[in-house]
């Protein structure tokens, strides 16, 4: 049986092919993704994706666990990392020791990916140095939509730009594996891809970065409506299962289905 790819593995692409990753939440989803990717992140985007919530603050770390454990049973190929919540890291690094633990100890992923700069880059050296890959998460981070005053592209500005280089660089220092960046002016995504060691994965940053995700429901026409501008729909199968749906209705409706092909105890005709 081949083997789950690993976080040394995602980190020795490093300058050689592009890695390709996308959001999971559930186990059809994550075994129809897990062959053709090389990591599967159970983001805290369920929280409105999944949920329907305004922002990503409310999730806890008991539905993380439960979605991440749903998508590792699920999966054999893909490595899977799962988002640390808001609230669950930043009060302390024994805090976000105790919560990336308990996401990993339920769910069998293989590390935990943390929103946050230069002030978290000594949590990530916490985990790290414990045993806990951590993927840095820069640049838009929206579980500080409050701070930032919505969800808007950063690093516009010199200074801004400036300081984001210096997060990501803070948590490839602290040993983090690897670095999302997320909604950030393209040459600061392709400046920090080629400053860094370690890969970036590139979320409306830059066709540079090391590797790209983006969440599965905007690619596949299932977020009901706007996609952002940096996602691309490749498919849309919400019309399929709209029109599947529609189907069924009409066939309990008209009393075509089911047929006695569907029930037990039918005596077949000789
Ligand atoms: O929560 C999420 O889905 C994410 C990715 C899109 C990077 O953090
Ligand atoms: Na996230």
């Amino acid at each position: 049986q081949a083997q789950r790819i690993s976080v040394p593995q995602l980190m020795a692409s490093k300058g050689g092919r592009k890695l390709a990753a996308l959001t999971s939440y559930s186990a059809p989803f994550a075994r129809l993704l897990d062959d053709a990717l090389d990591m599967i992140l159970i983001g805290d985007s369920t929280a409105m994706v999944g949920y329907g919530m305004p922002d990503t603050l409310s999730i806890t770390v008991e539905q993380m666990a439960a979605h991440a454990a749903a998508v590792v049973r699920a999966t054999e190929h893909a490595c899977v990392m799962v988002d640390m919540p808001f609230g669950s890291f930043q009060e302390s690094p024994a805090q976000a020791f105790v919560n990336a633990a308990r996401l990993l100890a339920v769910s069998g992923a293989s590390g935990v990916k943390l929103e946050g700069g230069v002030a978290m880059a000594d949590t990530t050296r916490f985990l790290v140095e414990r045993g806990i890959p951590v993927l840095a998460h820069v640049g838009l981070m929206p579980q500080y939509v409050n701070t930032m005053g919505g969800f808007k592209a950063q690093g516009m500005t010199q200074e801004a730009a400036e300081r984001i280089v210096r997060d990501a660089q803070a948590h490839e220092a602290a040993g983090a594996w690897g670095v999302v960046l997320e909604g950030i002016a393209e040459p600061l995504g392709r400046r920090i891809t080629e400053t860094l060691r370690i890969p970036t994965i590139g979320i409306g940053a830059s066709p540079a970065c090391d590797g790209q995700i983006l969440v599965t429901e905007d690619i596949l026409g299932l977020s009901g409506g706007r996609i952002p501008k940096f996602a691309k729909q490749f498919a849309d199968v919400g019309a399929v299962i709209r029109e599947a749906v529609r189907q069924y209705a009409s066939e309990v409706q008209s009393g075509a289905f089911p047929g006695l092909e569907h029930c037990f105890g039918v005596k077949k005709p000789d």
